[in-house]
C-alpha cells in the first residue's frame, strides 16, 4: 500500500466587480480586439476596496470545505500560494487560519509567483507522504489588481483577482497509475531570467511597487517549458497523453494554452480553459480552473490530470494527480 494525497474538496472565490476589455478603451491606447487576439481575455475580476488576498482565500477555503464535508478543526495545514500577501507578515496562511477558527496544526505561504499553485500542492503531497500531516487546504489567493501599472497597457489589461483551494486528504493507494490522488510532481526554476517578470518594489525598497513584464520572451520560453515538465511529470507517474482526460493548465494567456496543449499532442477539448473569464490570477489560476471546470462537469472522479504553469522567476512545474 502506498499512501496518496487525494482530492477531498474543491471551491473557488471570484470577487463581485468584473471588468469586460472595453473598460481599458477609456484610458489607455488598447482595445478589446487586441487583448482578445493577443491573451484570449475577455473580462476579469477585480477585488473591491478593502477586499484583501486573506478574505478571498478564507472564502475559497469555506467552499472546499464544505465540498468535502469537513470541519476546519480537522485539517492539519494550510498552505496558501500567494505573491500578493496582505501584510509582509504575517502569512496569509495563518490569516486564514484565524479567520476559519482552525487554532491547530499549521499554515504557511509560498511564493512562486504564477507557479505558486503547483509549488503549494508538491509541498502538500510531500508533507502527507511524510506522514506530517493529513489533512492540508492548499489555496492559491491574488489580488494583483493591487500592482499593476494602470499605465502600462502591456500588462494591466492581463490580469485579474481571485482564489481557489483544494482539500487533500491522505488516502491509502496501490501504488499503481490508477490511484487516486497525486501521482507526480516536476518543480523547476531559473533565476537568470529573474529580470522577465518581477515587481520593481518590497519590503528592501519601502514601495509596494508594480508588475513589470517582458511579456514576448516570457512567451518564448513558456510553451517549450511546460511541454517539457508536463512530460517528466507524466512519466513519473507512469502515464501518457493517451492516458489523460484533462490538461488544466496556469491560465495566462491562450496561444500559450493552445501551443502547450499541441505540443504534448492533446485537442483543446480535453483542455480546462478560463482565461476569458478571469484573466491571469497568477497563483489563483489552476485551483479556480480546477474548481470551475468540476462545477461545469468537464473534471469528474477518476479523471487523470494534468496541470501546469510558469511564471515569474522563472519557476514553473506540473503535477499529475487524478481527481
Ligand atoms: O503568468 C505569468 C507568465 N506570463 C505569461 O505567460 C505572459 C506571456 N506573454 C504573453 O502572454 C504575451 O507576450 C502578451 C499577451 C503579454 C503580449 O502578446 P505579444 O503577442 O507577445 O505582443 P508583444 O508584447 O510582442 O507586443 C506587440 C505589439 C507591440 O507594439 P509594436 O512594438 O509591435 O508596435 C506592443 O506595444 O502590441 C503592443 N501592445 C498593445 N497594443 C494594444 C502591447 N500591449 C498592448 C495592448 N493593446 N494592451
Amino acid at each position: 500500500m502506498t499512501l496518496r494525497a487525494c482530492v477531498k474538496g474543491v471551491g473557488h472565490y471570484l470577487p463581485e466587480r468584473i471588468v469586460p476589455n472595453a473598460e481599458f478603451e477609456a484610458t489607455l491606447d488598447t482595445n478589446d480586439e487586441w487583448i482578445r487576439a493577443r491573451s484570449g481575455i475577455e473580462r476579469r475580476h477585480f477585488a473591491a476596496e478593502g477586499e484583501t488576498t486573506s478574505n478571498m482565500a478564507a472564502a475559497a477555503a469555506r467552499a472546499a470545505l464544505s465540498d468535502a464535508g469537513c470541519e476546519a478543526d480537522q485539517v492539519d495545514a494550510i498552505i496558501i500560494a500567494t505573491s500578493t500577501p496582505d501584510l509582509t507578515f504575517p502569512s496569509v496562511a495563518t490569516m486564514v487560519q484565524a479567520e476559519l477558527g482552525m487554532h491547530t496544526g499549521f499554515a504557511f505561504d509560498i511564493q512562486a509567483v504564477c507557479a505558486g499553485f503547483i509549488y503549494a500542492l508538491s509541498n502538500a503531497n510531500a508533507l502527507i507522504l511524510s506522514g506530517q500531516a493529513k489533512r492540508v487546504l492548499v489555496i492559491g489567493a491574488e489580488t494583483f489588481s493591487r500592482i499593476m501599472d494602470w499605465t502600462d497597457r502591456s500588462t494591466c489589461v492581463l490580469f485579474g483577482d481571485g482564489a481557489g483551494a483544494l482539500l487533500l486528504e491522505a488516502q491509502e493507494g496501490e501504488g499503481t497509475a490508477q490511484d487516486r490522488g497525486i501521482l507526480s510532481t516536476d518543480l523547476n526554476s531559473d533565476g537568470r531570467h529573474k529580470d522577465l517578470l518581477y515587481v520593481d518594489g518590497g519590503v528592501s525598497t519601502g514601495t509596494t511597487g508594480h508588475l513589470r513584464m517582458q511579456g514576448n520572451q516570457v512567451f518564448r520560453h513558456a510553451v517549450e517549458k511546460l511541454a517539457s515538465t508536463a512530460t517528466t511529470a507524466m512519466e513519473r507517474a507512469g502515464v501518457t497523453p493517451e492516458d489523460v482526460d484533462w490538461i488544466v493548465p496556469h491560465q495566462a494567456n491562450i496561444r500559450i494554452i493552445q501551443g502547450t496543449a499541441k505540443k504534448l499532442g492533446l485537442p483543446m477539448d480535453q483542455v480546462v480553459v478560463t482565461v476569458q473569464d478571469h484573466g491571469n490570477t497568477s497563483a489563483a489560476s489552476i485551483p479556480l480552473a480546477l474548481s470551475v471546470g468540476r462545477d461545469r462537469g468537464q473534471i469528474k472522479p477518476g479523471d487523470l490530470i494534468v496541470t501546469e504553469a510558469i511564471g515569474g522567476g522563472l519557476a514553473w512545474g506540473a503535477v499529475v494527480l487524478r481527481w
